[in-house]
């Protein structure tokens, strides 16, 4: 068994998302003692910007047409798929940024996109595998809340993981994270930890579902 791990916080300390993340990887290693975890680190060692274009000129180019930056980058999404389908579980670690999809998360899912193994009509590999995404943002994004329907990065990523990819998806989310540094937000202290606290139980019982320990 093996569990493929994406992170894309920017940051490292003090991330919410890797921290949250990190209880759902655990219950997962807890099921598997000794298994594999493959991490990929997008939000510190992201996709480069041109990598994209080159593995969609590649796709139309024939084999004498090929540069070696679109070798670079058809191995590079080779890569990056294989990763993918390698796993039996999978984890995705993916905070709100300026009220879109991280580009790095996106520029991953694009160079995916250009592997044929994950187009139709090939027969996706990923099609019904456990995945667990953890989503974390600044703000309160509630219903009713000013910023209700401003987040427009949990859908998509639902969007693509649940509905392209077919993977059996669970969502973690926690928010008002900017309490922490935003001091105008000292009022809501006791909101975000409650938040925090309800995102950990959510992640200590969806790692067990993604080990396989719990079914849901
Ligand atoms: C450049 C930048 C833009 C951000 N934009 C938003 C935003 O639009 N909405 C929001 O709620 N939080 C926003 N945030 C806050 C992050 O979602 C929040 O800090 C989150 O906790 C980051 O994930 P991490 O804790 O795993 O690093 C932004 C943070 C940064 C650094």
């Amino acid at each position: 068994m093996s569990l493929f791990r994406l992170n894309a916080s920017i940051r490292v300390e003090g991330s919410h998302s890797r921290e949250i993340a990190d209880i759902v990887e655990q219950e997962w290693s807890a099921a598997h003692p000794g298994e594999p975890v493959v991490t990929r680190d997008v939000g510190l060692d992201p996709v480069p910007a041109d990598m994209w274009p080159a593995a969609v000129a590649a796709q139309m180019a024939s084999e004498d047409q090929l540069t070696e930056a679109h070798r670079a980058a058809r191995a590079a999404a080779t890569e990056a798929t294989d990763q993918l389908l390698a796993a039996d579980a999978l984890l995705f670690a993916v905070p709100l940024y300026n009220f879109g999809v991280s580009q790095h998360f996106k520029a991953w899912v694009d160079m995916i996109f250009t592997d044929p193994r994950m187009r139709p009509p090939a027969k996706l590999g990923t099609e019904g595998k456990p995945a667990v995404l953890v989503t974390v943002r600044g703000g309160n994004y509630s219903p009713g809340t000013p910023r209700d329907g401003w987040d427009h990065a949990t859908g998509y990523m639902r969007r693509i993981l649940a509905d392209c990819w077919h993977l059996d998806l669970k969502l973690v989310e926690s928010q008002f994270t900017f309490v922490d540094i935003d001091p105008s937000l000292a009022q809501f202290k006791d909101m975000a930890a409650q938040f925090r606290a309800d995102a950990e139980v959510a992640a200590h019982q969806y790692g067990r579902e993604l080990g396989g320990v719990l079914t849901s």
